[in-house]
């Protein structure tokens, strides 16, 4: 006998079977708990093998479930024409596991991420979706059958985009539309052309930026890469905010980048600087520049969630991870002999999307935003990048900005 115990093999037909003195019942809505009538107790946990039961499934047809005089629930089998106070349910009960969330990290693909999931009812949107971290990111979502929108400001690059997604599968619902981020009146007109079509809108991917490129102005009169990275995703949010909020729960999720701690946007009197934001040529220096819109990222993600979670959208902001040679690096020589050397030792694109797909879809980030993900794992972004007044202020600003041009008026 006792070889037998040592084997797992006990005297009983069942680890299950209970103990003399024990009975197992049920309770309303179907969890199994045990009764000791010598001690006259009850407990959840099965008294030799401590799991957790519940009935799988509902009553059998034809049984009804009722309560005596004694507030004792029983079973009636109507067919049968008999009662009984042994739930039927019992026959067929599940162990009560407690399912973890997954645990994912840097070498997470973002296709990992979404294995099983079916995302036929989402739409999703993202800027600059036509190549690098975008484009894998939009094929993650599409290969999952949501509907994905690529805002581009270059429709070419973005049909062609459009083409590779669909190669791999046919069926995958992805379309190119004109978004230029760098123009405030082609964000209008994109996002007027997106309520034309009567979509819902399920995640909003804020993946567009340049890096490092030379001063220049855009046509509304403000330093380019603070319009691309930060003004033009502001002002899209804004036009695209009613479509956020009837299509709840709906989550956006802003790229932003490690580099936002190596700056800040304060003037000495502690006020968001536009001269900062949008220098002169004089003032300009382009990897700064870089940084101070991906700080501006991190700052616009926690007062969008303030704003907008109370109405059911929530927003996040991401790393995606360091020197992936995407083409983020073309406009400086310097960077893509740096992104050349780092080549071997980075992420792959999918490890590099796998963030932001994360913080689009997980279960576990439900109702939950203004916070700053690197590697699948929320981390504290720089003192800046937390700083609540800050982000009022410059939400403020952004306002200002895109209100002194609106449609239809281009600055000087
Ligand atoms: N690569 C990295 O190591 C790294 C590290 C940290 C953070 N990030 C962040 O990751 C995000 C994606 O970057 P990436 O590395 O994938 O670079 P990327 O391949 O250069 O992608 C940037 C995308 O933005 C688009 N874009 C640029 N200007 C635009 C405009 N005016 N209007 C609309 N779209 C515009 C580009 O379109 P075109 O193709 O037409 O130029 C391109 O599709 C960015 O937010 C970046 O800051 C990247």
């Amino acid at each position: 006998m006792a070889a037998l115990k040592y084997a797992g093999m006990d005297d009983t037909d069942s680890e299950d079977e209970l103990p003399p003195g024990w009975e197992e019942r049920s309770t309303k809505d179907g969890w199994v708990y045990y009764a000791n009538h010598d001690e006259m107790k009850t407990q959840w946990e099965h008294p030799k093998t401590g799991k957790k039961k519940r009935c799988a499934g509902d009553l059998p047809y034809g049984w009804e479930q009722e309560t005596d005089a004694k507030g004792q629930i029983f079973y009636v089998d109507h067919i049968n024409k008999r009662t009984t106070y042994f739930d039927p349910r019992q026959a067929f009960t599940v162990e009560d596991v407690v399912v973890k969330p997954k645990r994912y990290d840097g070498n997470t693909a973002a296709l990992e991420i979404l294995q099983g999931r079916d995302l036929s009812d989402k739409v999703v949107l993202i800027t600059g979706g036509n190549s690098g971290i975008g484009f894998e990111t939009a094929k993650s979502f599409a290969l999952h059958g949501a509907h994905v929108i690529l805002a581009c400001r270059n429709l070419s690059r973005a049909s062609k985009a459009v083409s590779l997604i669909q190669q791999e599968w046919h069926k995958a619902r992805v379309e190119a539309m004109m978004c230029d981020l760098a123009s405030l009146s082609s964000v209008r007109e994109f996002a007027e052309s997106f309520k034309a079509k009567k979509v819902p809108l399920h995640i909003l991917v804020c993946n567009a930026a340049v890096c490092t490129q030379p001063w220049c102005l855009t046509e509304d009169g403000l330093e380019s890469t603070f319009q691309i990275c930060h003004l033009g995703h502001f002002l899209l949010v804004q036009c695209l905010q009613d479509v956020l909020r009837r299509s709840a729960p709906a989550r956006v999720v802003v790229v932003s980048s490690e580099s936002h701690r190596f700056t800040d946007l304060v003037d000495p009197c502690g006020k968001v600087d536009l001269a900062l934001l949008s220098p002169s040529q004089k003032d300009y220096w382009s990897m700064l520049a870089y940084n101070r819109a991906k700080l501006c990222n991190i700052l616009f993600s926690n007062e969008l969630h303030r704003r907008l979670s109370p109405h059911g959208v929530t927003s996040n902001a991401v790393h995606p991870g360091n020197m992936m040679y995407t083409s983020i690096h073309r406009s400086w020589w310097l960077m893509t002999f740096l992104f050349t050397l780092a080549r071997p030792f980075t992420k792959s694109m999918q490890q590099g999307a796998a963030t932001t797909v994360y913080c689009a879809v997980a279960p576990e980030l439900e109702g939950i935003g203004g916070m700053y993900f690197n590697n699948c794992f929320r981390c504290l972004p720089s003192p800046q990048a937390q700083d609540q007044i800050s982000a009022a202020s410059l939400w403020e600003l952004s306002e200002r900005l895109v209100s002194e041009r609106p449609a239809g008026v281009q600055a000087l």
